[in-house]
């Protein structure tokens, strides 16, 4: 039986989210810096067997169950439906979260490596805001990816929708009908304070609130049970699929956070905002056993802090920016 992942709060730790590459295709304003990255060297990012023995003594030591592989984009990452197979083997609930831009070429092959479920990041419907806020004209090969995603039995498919005031916010119903007629969960995302270029304010939160309304005012909703994702949940009131919210801003939900990290560095962290890394791959390329990195975890999580407190003075912002972080 294995031991459980708490920390001082009680908080038991179950989910694993794992960044394959910092790497990615598309130059999102608000995930990347304007004046572009420094990509981690090869030889910094740790291998397929790397990740997976992390994976393995987490799951074998403290129960993980579930396993979300984020980037940069997880896609750009060579070979990645080999991960895939790798990790599928530990039994776990096993997901991935992508821009959908290779999702064409590579669903199908992903499915057959053992993925069951996708969310696909798209913040605008619309050729020219997309291009805009991506730097890539690649709006038509997202939805290609979509439907590509449906085509190979990933189920569920979720969108992912950052609201931004003054950006996609005028989008909100359009992508509440996509929804509907593609049969995708659409979620909807508060923007947090994560991004690269540090010019996130509060003013450019669409709260949850504003978003329930929005949507509820042309298509009636009913709120569903809570899980210890950070999603809240509402289904449409005429049967025809549902949405979620992600409040991370105005409803944190840190209290029931279940996640741990590990970076494409093989950082160990303990929250999205944390400032703090444990170096997992100096111990794995320095000869730890099992134990020892079970012991490192182990440590970190138990020191892991209460939430972010963004809204709050002493709010740090995290150096890193998201694709460095992995959503
Ligand atoms: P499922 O609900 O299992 O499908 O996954 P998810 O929604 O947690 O994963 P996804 O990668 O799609 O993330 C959606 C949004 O939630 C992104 O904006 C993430 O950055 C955000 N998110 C994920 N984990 C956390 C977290 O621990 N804390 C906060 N505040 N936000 C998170
Ligand atoms: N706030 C909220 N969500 C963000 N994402 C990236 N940056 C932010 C931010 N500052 C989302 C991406 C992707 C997921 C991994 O995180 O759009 O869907
Ligand atoms: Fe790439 Fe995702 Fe960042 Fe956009 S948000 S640049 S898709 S890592």
């Amino acid at each position: 039986m294995a031991a459980e992942l708490v920390d001082s709060f009680g908080r038991v730790h179950r989910d694993l989210r794992i960044s394959v590459t910092d790497r990615c295709n598309f130059r999102c304003t608000y995930c990347m810096p304007a004046e572009g990255m420094a990509w981690l060297p090869r030889s910094e990012v740790l291998s397929f067997e790397e990740i997976h023995r992390i994976a393995r003594v987490l799951v074998e030591r403290y129960g993980i169950e579930s396993i979300r592989l984020t980037g940069g984009e997880p896609t750009v990452r060579a070979h990645l439906p080999r991960l895939i197979e790798l990790l599928a083997g530990l039994g776990v609930d096993l997901a991935l979260t992508t821009n959908g831009a290779t999702l064409r070429l590579l669903a199908h092959e992903l499915a057959g490596a053992g993925l069951r479920r996708i969310n696909i990041s798209i913040d605008s419907l619309r050729r020219d805001r997309f291009a805009e806020i991506t730097k890539r004209d690649s709006l038509d090969k997202v939805l290609d990816g979509i439907d590509a995603a449906l085509e190979a039995g990933l189920a569920p498919v979720k969108l992912n929708v950052v609201a931004m005031r003054g950006v996609n916010e005028d989008e909100l119903l359009d992508f509440a009908a996509f929804g509907r007629e593609k049969g995708v969960i659409v979620r909807f995302i508060e923007f947090m304070p994560l991004d690269a270029q540090q010019a996130w304010t509060n003013e450019q939160v669409l709260s949850y609130d504003e978003i329930r309304d929005r949507i509820g005012a042309v298509y009636p909703l009913e709120p569903l049970a809570r899980t210890s994702a950070p999603a809240e949940r509402f289904r449409y009131l005429d049967g025809k699929g549902e949405i979620g919210i992600i409040a991370s801003v105005t409803q944190a939900f840190c209290e029931s956070c279940d996640r741990v990290r590990l970076t494409a560095e093989g950082a160990f962290r303990t929250c999205l905002f944390a400032t703090q890394d444990h170096d997992l791959r100096a111990l794995l390329r320095n000869g730890a056993n099992d134990d020892e990195l079970a012991e490192a975890v182990g440590t970190a999580v138990r020191g892991k802090w209460a939430g972010h407190q963004i809204n709050q003075v002493h709010f740090i912002r995290p150096s890193k920016s998201m694709s460095q972080i992995g959503g």
